[in-house]
């Protein structure tokens, strides 16, 4: 990277965050300042400032036409009103935003013409920079803007450049499904407390289970395999399996993908 970047974030939750901490973790030779703002909470503004010694303020354009980068990291709903105030102070700040369903043809739609953009979906697990993330760019980026994007989604874990097509698509599994993960934990969780164990122990076994199954698979990369090694024809795991297959576990999984998909579609906002 030619020079120490000065990159300014437009929201200071927990997305912010993730993206600067991990900026500052993997980065920081190429980082020059961080800048952090939202709109009224003081409060977390020092709590940030404190923890990480980024400069921070309720303040955004005093700062937007001298940084280098621009992170969107507020909700979806405020992008309109706020890409109408940045627009004006746009000269060549590279624009980025994590906000759901903003994609780059709505950004570059906003702002003025041949400006670079990107659109970044991380997950929640980029809070333990352990994201998946979808990551696409705009049509106006160029090498220098490719490179600062990498290190952005670098420092919250892995991440998989995409077109902005699938980025839409892929939201409900990379995004969506850690919720669907969650329910399946709670699901078996409920499932042990029925045999009399407490909740501390169900938890604990339960998630030790997960995470013990999720490295398996991660060094593996075969989740048939792993479940037919768990599986003898006829026994105990195959009789439990039988269920999920008469239940039609993976066409409801499908659904939930599905019906994900057609709720985000519904809020996308087209151009
Ligand atoms: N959390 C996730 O797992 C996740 C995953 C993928 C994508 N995202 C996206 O990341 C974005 C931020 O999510 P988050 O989880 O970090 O949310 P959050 O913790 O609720 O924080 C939102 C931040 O945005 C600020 N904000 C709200 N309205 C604003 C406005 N009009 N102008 C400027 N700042 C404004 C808030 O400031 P005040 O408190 O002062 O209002 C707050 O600092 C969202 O667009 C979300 O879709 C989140």
């Amino acid at each position: 990277m030619q020079k120490k970047q000065r990159v300014l974030f437009i929201g200071a939750g927990r997305m912010a965050e993730a993206l600067f901490a991990g900026l500052l973790h993997t980065s920081k030779e190429h980082i020059a300042e961080i800048v952090v703002s939202n709109q009224r909470n003081q409060e977390r503004l020092t709590e940030l400032h404190e923890k990480y010694a980024v400069s921070t303020t309720t303040d955004w354009k005093q700062y937007a036409a001298d940084v280098d980068v621009i992170v969107l990291a507020m909700p979806p709903e405020a992008h309109e009103q706020l890409l109408t105030e940045l627009s004006p102070l746009v000269s060549n700040q590279f624009i980025v935003t994590v906000a759901a369903g903003i994609g780059p043809s709505y950004l570059e739609s906003k702002l003025p013409k041949g400006a670079a953009v990107a659109w970044i979906m991380p997950n929640t697990a980029a809070t333990i920079g352990k994201s998946i993330s979808l990551y696409t760019a705009g049509s106006f980026v160029s090498k220098g803007h490719l490179e600062i994007l990498q290190m952005l989604v670098k420092g919250i874990g892995d991440a998989q450049l995409c077109t902005e097509e699938e980025i839409h698509q892929l939201t409900a599994v990379t995004g969506s499904a850690p919720a669907f993960l969650y329910y399946f934990a709670e699901s078996l969780i409920e499932a042990t407390k029925r045999y009399g164990i407490d909740e501390i122990t169900a938890k604990h076994l339960v998630i030790k289970m997960i995470t013990g199954s999720a490295s398996m698979l991660e060094s593996e990369n075969n989740p048939a395999m792993l479940r037919e090694q768990v599986t003898t024809p006829g026994g105990a795991t195959a009789a439990g399996l039988k269920v999920l297959y008469e239940n039609n576990f993976m066409n409801m999984i499908q659904e939930a993908i599905e019906a994900t998909n057609k709720k985000a579609s519904g809020k996308t906002i087209q151009l």
